[in-house]
């Protein structure tokens, strides 16, 4: 099968790679020209585990593009994979979903038959949206092509993307015209099937029950997706809330959700405590939600309180370091770790971000180390003058405080007596809960956890 895939981020490009490897020719197509230079020399812009190899792997069934013309056009599927950013109302911006629409319309040959697929997170009525625009563009030229649109939320995880694209939990297909469905059943029957050779390092579960496939109106595939999110959001702030009495009383968080999570109508994911979710979607996609309600009139307070409850586990963490120091001006103050999450590189919406922001406010120097997102942050943050280190060790010399950020596996192979004796004061915030308490104070660490 012939697919475009246009925008080539964290989804774009997995989705395409992936769609190669299991056989389709895939063009990719981003209007940045450097990223797609990059890839076509084999580099890839984003860092996501395994994704290099795979795409080195797949290369015969691959091609990038910074155009979209009639070769990108003449595809059976079309997957938008663009990003939909949050608007000042809390909404989501369409802006570049809609351009997208209009650059297909714009080269769609006469005749052509094609399923077009919106794989970003889009509000309802998108799908119907981006087929109006295209229709539109089509009538002008004076040109009539057989479409059909599709609404299929992306899923997956930053840092387990390839897993999640080859082994999802189920794959939702929102389409009024059973055309769209039978052609993306096609696409995906080697991943719904699992008929693929699992690719090097990517090994199928034994046992793993095959992905379901969830057929729906474009509305409500439109709806899970923004749905979804905002659950596994709300658990992670229901632990956090839970945290903060178990703070107060003297229980442990960590103990507590573990046999919470035990129950299998709850299950044990997305219910560490911390310094609070980021990243690129949960935060945009809970506001679009509440955007949505506020458009029909239907308050949505569990939504409200999913977004605060995240918000001020951010500045319980400023708050520990003010109980713990005194004063925070003009003390260092160290971030381990300054993606949303390990095995990424993204930083939006990062809490490692928002809390240098807060302590540089309130006077503090911040010093910092991630193994791979500094780069970004040097280019993304210059407005807020963290220091870099090359290495944890370096990074703590003289440090007040060190507040563990990002639970990289490095963070826990280090030398804790080291640690101890570079550091201006040994106090430790553990914003993951990642360490073993005991190890640490037996260190003479003055270790804070969240919750515990
Ligand atoms: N990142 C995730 O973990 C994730 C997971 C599930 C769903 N999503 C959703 O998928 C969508 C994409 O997210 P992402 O993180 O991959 O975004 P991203 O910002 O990493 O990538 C988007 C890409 O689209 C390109 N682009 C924008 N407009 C374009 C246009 N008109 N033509 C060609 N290229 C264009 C940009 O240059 C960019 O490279 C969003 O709606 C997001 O909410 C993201």
């Amino acid at each position: 099968m012939k697919v475009t895939v246009i925008g080539t981020g964290y989804v774009g490009l997995t989705t395409g790679v992936a769609l190669a490897y299991i056989g389709h020719y895939v063009t990719c197509v981003d209007r940045n020209e450097s990223l797609i230079e990059k890839l076509n020399i084999g580099e890839i812009p984003i860092h996501e585990p395994g994704l290099v190899d795979l795409l080195h792997d797949s290369s015969s069934h691959l091609r990038f593009s910074s155009d979209f013309n009639l070769e990108e056009a003449s595809a059976d599927v079309i997957l938008i994979c663009v990003g939909t950013p949050t608007q000042q109302n809390g909404d989501a911006d369409l802006r570049y979903v809609e351009e997208c629409a209009y650059t297909i319309g714009s080269a769609l040959p006469e005749g052509h038959e094609v399923v077009i697929v919106n794989k970003s997170t889009v509000p309802v009525g998108s799908a119907r949206r981006v087929i109006m625009i295209v229709n539109s563009v089509l009538t002008d030229r004076g040109v009539s092509a057989n479409l059909y649109v599709a609404s299929n939320p992306e899923f997956l995880r930053e840092g387990a993307a390839l897993n999640d694209t080859f082994y999802p939990d189920r794959i939702v297909i929102g389409a009024d015209e059973k055309w769209a469905v039978k052609t993306l059943y096609e696409m995906y029957a080697p991943i719904l099937e699992q008929t693929f050779i699992p690719p090097a390092g990517l090994p199928r579960t034994d046992g793993q029950p095959l992905p379901v496939l969830v057929t729906t109106n474009p509305t409500s595939a439109e709806l899970v997706k923004y749905a979804s999110n905002t659950f596994l959001a709300m658990k992670v702030s229901f632990a956090n809330e839970i945290s903060g009495i178990s703070e107060r009383v003297g229980a442990d968080i960590t103990e507590v959700m573990k046999a919470v999570g035990l129950d299998r109508r709850i299950g044990t994911r997305y219910l560490g405590a911390g310094a609070g979710w980021g990243g690129s979607c949960f935060g945009k996609d809970l506001k679009a939600l509440n955007a949505l309600g506020k458009q029909y009139g239907y308050d949505m307070p569990l939504v409200d309180a999913t977004i605060s409850a995240n918000y001020r586990q951010r500045r319980i963490i400023v708050e520990k370091l003010q109980q713990l120091l005194k004063v925070i001006r003009g003390s260092v103050i160290t971030l381990w770790g300054l993606s949303f999450k390990p095995d990424t590189d993204d930083l939006r919406d990062a809490p490692a971000i928002e809390i240098a922001k807060m302590l540089i406010d309130l006077g503090a120097r911040v010093r910092a180390y991630d193994p791979v997102a500094m780069d970004r942050s040097r280019r993304e943050h210059q407005e807020l003058n963290i220091e870099y280190a090359d290495s944890p060790v370096e990074s703590i010399q003289g440090a007040d405080a060190v507040v563990l950020m990002t639970e990289w596996e490095i963070f826990k192979k280090l030398d804790w007596n080291q640690i101890v004796k570079c550091m201006q004061q040994p106090v430790l915030i553990d914003g993951r809960n990642f360490y073993n308490p005991s190890l640490l104070i037996n260190y003479g660490i003055n270790y804070v956890g969240i919750g515990r």
